[in-house]
């Protein structure tokens, strides 16, 4: 028998000492201190071996790194901070929960919060969707929107119906379910087994047809139909559910043709599919109205949410459902529990006050009022790259927009990469994905800020023209 290999030496050793105030007090991250935290979507090594890049204290529109140099949030956090950062309403609301009660359960318990919070969503989820599962993130949201899907076909006595179609280039997070509807290989690739009959809509994205488009593109609504495809291949009495991100941000800001998603509402109805929109990124204002159902004007059976849920105060995510869907599964129950799914944390105290609070904030502030209110100068100044050295194209919708920039010959991703970078240190945080610049800063933007964005982000593309 060969010997074990030997584990790799230690990199940390060449990283140096940096300074981390907590508390009011400095405490400093010693070079070995970096190794414990196995960093999630990261280049460990790199990042471990480099100079690394930390975040010590945010507020408003900005984080500060821990030697106090100021950075403008163009990414409202991972699409999340939609209020900005460090809302004392929010701060004020989890610490005045934490002293009155840490933890209940809510598996045949409850605690007034929970139903608070739940019926805050529900004031603010499209008319239908009123009743709220409570999880602690978009990838148990999205997970739990599957389960609830295949619980209602199976209420109804058509348990048959176990296929789920997800679209390529979607992201629904991490768990297994999310990963098999989603359609990004690298997340699929590295663990083999995946929930079995699954299928996937081609994704809507197209240089040739929509490139530089403002808003929703013309092209691309017969897409939809590839829907009926799969509904002759499979049968549509196989099909539990659809689920798709009404807007795809993780891969690179894909829009929604004209017509697209109401193309899939009237599959889905015809065929008794249920649809799920994914709005992790685009609840709470992202795109101009409450939900993105709202401003594209259809509305799904299900419907999942985390980040600006709680404003990413404290980890939330939700599952609002149709009444129909509801009343399937739990009064159609036997007696006894009618759905066998919940965590310990579903509708944890501190998540339900701060998702109260930034649910009063939303209001209080018209969160999507100013969204709507932006946009304009967002969507002048993202195009204004247009033109830019290896600038391929710029799509923007509500406060979100996509720059897609020409990969280095044999290097995809190192543009990108070397634009965050440059960006970084001339303090403006963004997004990459693949040579995709992400942007999504918190709604509370200003023009200041959005020329702020276009000058960094503008000096930083051409800084890596060759
Ligand atoms: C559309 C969408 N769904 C699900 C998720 C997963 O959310 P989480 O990272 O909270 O599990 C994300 C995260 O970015 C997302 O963008």
């Amino acid at each position: 028998m060969s010997p074990l290999p030997r584990p790799p030496a230690r990199a940390t050793m060449y990283v140096r000492t940096i300074q981390v105030p907590v508390m009011n007090e400095i405490t400093p991250i010693r070079p070995n201190d970096l190794d414990p935290f196995w960093m999630p979507y990261s280049n460990n090594r790199a990042y471990k071996t480099n100079t690394p890049r930390m975040l010590a204290r945010a507020e408003g529109m900005f984080y500060y790194t821990p030697e106090g140099r100021e950075i403008l949030d163009g990414t409202a956090g991972l699409w999340c901070c939609n209020a900005g950062h460090g809302r004392r309403e929010i701060t004020e609301a989890i610490q005045h929960q934490a002293s009155v009660m840490d933890f209940a359960p809510t598996f045949n318990m409850g605690h007034p919060i929970a139903f608070k919070a739940a019926a805050k969503v529900a004031e603010l989820t499209p008319p239908g969707l009123d009743r709220v599962f409570f999880t602690n993130s978009g990838s148990e949201a999205c997970d739990t929107a599957l389960k609830i899907a295949l619980a209602y076909h199976r209420a109804r006595g058509d348990g048959q119906r176990v296929r789920l179609i997800g679209r390529e280039r979607g992201y629904h997070g991490v768990g297994f379910g999310g990963i098999s509807v989603g359609g990004i290989g690298t997340n699929r690739r590295q663990f083999g087994a995946q929930l079995p009959y699954v299928d996937h809509l081609p994704h809507t994205h197209s240089l040739a047809h929509n490139a530089f488009t403002r808003g929703q593109p013309e092209w691309g609504s017969h897409l939809a139909d590839a829907l009926d495809n799969l509904i002759a291949l499979h049968g549509a009495d196989t099909i539990a559910a659809v689920i798709v991100e009404p807007l795809a941000g993780s891969t690179g800001v894909l829009v929604p043709p004209v017509g697209y998603l109401q193309k899939l509402r009237e599959k889905c109805t015809a065929h008794g599919i249920l649809l799920i929109f994914d709005e992790v990124i685009t609840g709470f204002g992202r795109l101009g109205t409450a939900f993105g159902s709202e401003r594209l004007a259809v509305t799904p059976d299900l419907l999942t949410m985390a980040k600006g849920l709680t404003n990413a105060a404290v980890p939330m995510g939700a599952v609002a459902c149709s009444d129909a869907v509801y009343a399937a599964i739990v009064d159609g129950a036997a007696a006894g529990i009618e759905l066998f799914h919940g965590y310990t944390y579903s509708g944890h105290p501190l998540a339900s006050a701060a998702a109260i609070a930034a649910i009063d904030l939303h209001r209080s502030e018209d969160l999507p009022g100013r969204a709507l209110a932006m946009e304009g100068a967002f969507e002048a100044a993202v195009h204004g790259l247009r033109g830019l050295p290896n600038v391929i194209d710029v799509r923007n919708m509500g406060l979100v927009a996509g720059i897609e920039l020409s990969p280095r010959a044999g290097k995809p991703t190192d543009r990108a990469i070397k634009v965050f970078h440059r960006c970084f240190d001339a303090g403006l945080l963004i997004r990459t994905t693949g040579d995709i610049i992400a942007l999504s800063p918190p709604l509370i933007i200003e023009q200041s800020h959005v020329d702020r964005i276009a000058e960094t982000l503008s000096e930083a593309i051409m800084a890596e023209a060759s």
